[in-house]
C-alpha cells in the first residue's frame, strides 16, 4: 500500500502566496484603545504597565486620541481614575454631569465631532470606597452567610445614572463592566425614557473572574477592600454559561456583546460567535495579558512586535470582530510602517 504526498506546504512557499490565503487580517479599525483619564495634574505612568498613562482631561489626551485616529484607530473606551478623597459608598462621582469621564467626552467631542467612536466604562468599583462594582449590604445571614453581599437591584440604578449622564456628554456606547444582572435592560431603559434611544450599548457580557485584572486595579486603585468579585464575575470553570449570559444581554438590548479576558478564553470567544454571530463581539485583552507581554519583551525574552501582532490575530482568529487592547496605537503604528510577522 501507497500513501499520497498531499502538500499543504505549496501554500505556504513565499509571502506572496502567504498573503492572498491568509484566512485573519488585523486593521487599525479593529482596535478600541482603552484610556485612563483623571482629574487635573500632570500625566501619571501606570507602573504595572509600562507604556499607559493615567491623563488629566486636556491636552495630552487629545493629543492620544488624535495620533489613533491618524493610525485609523477610531474608537476610544474611557475609565475614570478619581483621588480616593473623592470617593465614597455608592460611587457618585461616577454620575457627576461634570465628572472625570463626563468631561472627557465632551473635550472629545468638541475635537473630533463624529470621526471617533467613544465608549465609556459604566460601573461603581473605581468610585467606591469599598471597591465592588455594586453596593455592599449585610450578609443574608439565614444562609449562613458571613461576608457582606453585593446587591443586585439597587446597584441597577445607579448603573443607569451613570451611563444616562455619559450619554448626555456625547457617548457613543456605554459599556456596563459590573456583571449586574439586569444592567442592561436597566440601562436601555433609562437612556430611551431620557431621550438617548441612539446611545448604544457593549455590554460586558460574559466577564470572568479573573487575576488577569490585576494592573488594571492598580491604575484605577479598584481593588475591591475586602472579600472579592466572585459573587458576580463568571467562574472561569464555565465555557457554556457564557451562552446564557450573552443571550440574557441580547434580550436585553445589547448591541455589541463582549467576552473578557481574550487569551485564556479563546474557546469562549468562538463559542459566542457561533451562536451569537449577528452581534458584533468584542474580546477585551486585558492589562494582565499586556503586562505579561512587556515584562518578558523588557527582559528581552521575546520578539514584542511579533508576539503582539500573533495573540491580536488569535483573538479575532477565535472570532472577535473587535479588541481592545492597550497595544492598540503600538500595532497601529507598526501595521503603518508595513510591519508583517507573517
Ligand atoms: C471594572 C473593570 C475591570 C476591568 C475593566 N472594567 C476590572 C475588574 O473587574 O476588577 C479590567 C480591565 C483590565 O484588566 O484591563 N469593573
Amino acid at each position: 500500500m501507497s500513501y499520497p504526498v498531499l502538500r499543504p506546504r505549496r501554500l505556504r512557499l513565499t509571502k506572496a502566496i502567504r498573503d492572498i490565503v491568509a484566512e485573519t487580517r488585523v486593521l487599525p479599525s479593529d482596535f478600541i484603545m482603552p484610556v485612563f483619564v483623571k482629574e487635573g495634574g500632570g500625566k501619571e505612568p501606570i507602573e504595572a504597565m509600562p507604556g499607559q498613562y493615567r491623563l488629566p482631561v486636556g491636552d495630552e489626551l487629545v493629543r492620544l486620541v488624535g495620533r489613533g485616529l491618524e493610525l485609523g484607530v477610531k474608537a476610544v473606551l474611557l475609565f475614570g481614575v478619581v483621588p480616593d478623597a473623592v470617593k465614597d459608598e455608592t460611587g457618585s462621582a461616577a454620575y457627576d454631569p461634570n465628572g472625570v469621564v463626563q468631561r472627557a467626552v465632551r473635550l472629545l467631542r468638541r475635537e473630533f465631532g463624529e470621526d471617533v467612536v467613544v465608549f465609556t466604562d459604566v460601573c461603581l468599583c473605581g468610585y467606591t470606597r469599598h471597591g465592588h462594582c455594586g453596593l455592599p449590604v449585610e450578609p443574608i445571614k439565614r444562609r449562613g452567610m458571613r461576608g457582606r453581599f453585593i446587591e443586585n437591584d439597587e446597584t441597577l440604578k445607579l448603573i443607569a445614572r451613570i451611563a444616562v449622564s455619559h450619554a448626555e456628554a456625547g457617548a457613543d456606547f456605554v459599556a456596563p463592566s459590573g456583571m449586574m444582572d439586569g444592567m442592561v435592560s436597566a440601562i436601555r431603559a433609562a437612556l430611551d425614557k431620557e431621550g438617548y434611544s441612539d446611545v448604544g450599548i457593549m455590554s460586558y457580557a460574559v466577564k470572568y473572574c479573573s487575576g488577569f485584572y490585576g494592573p488594571f486595579r492598580e491604575a484605577m486603585s479598584s481593588a475591591p477592600r475586602f472579600g472579592d468579585r466572585r459573587s458576580y464575575q463568571m467562574d472561569p470553570r464555565n465555557a457554556y454559561e457564557a451562552l446564557k449570559e450573552a443571550r440574557l444581554d441580547v434580550e436585553e438590548g445589547a448591541d455589541i456583546l463582549m467576552v473578557k479576558p481574550a487569551l485564556a478564553y479563546l474557546d469562549v470567544i468562538r463559542l459566542v460567535k457561533n451562536y451569537f454571530t449577528e452581534y458584533p463581539l468584542a474580546a477585551y485583552n486585558v492589562s494582565g495579558e499586556y503586562s505579561m507581554v512587556k515584562a518578558a519583551a523588557e527582559k528581552g525574552w521575546i520578539d514584542e512586535r511579533r508576539v503582539v501582532m500573533e495573540i491580536l490575530t488569535a483573538i479575532k482568529r477565535a472570532g472577535a470582530d473587535l479588541i481592545i487592547t492597550y497595544h492598540a496605537l503600538d500595532a497601529a503604528e507598526w501595521i503603518r510602517e508595513g510591519y508583517d510577522p507573517f
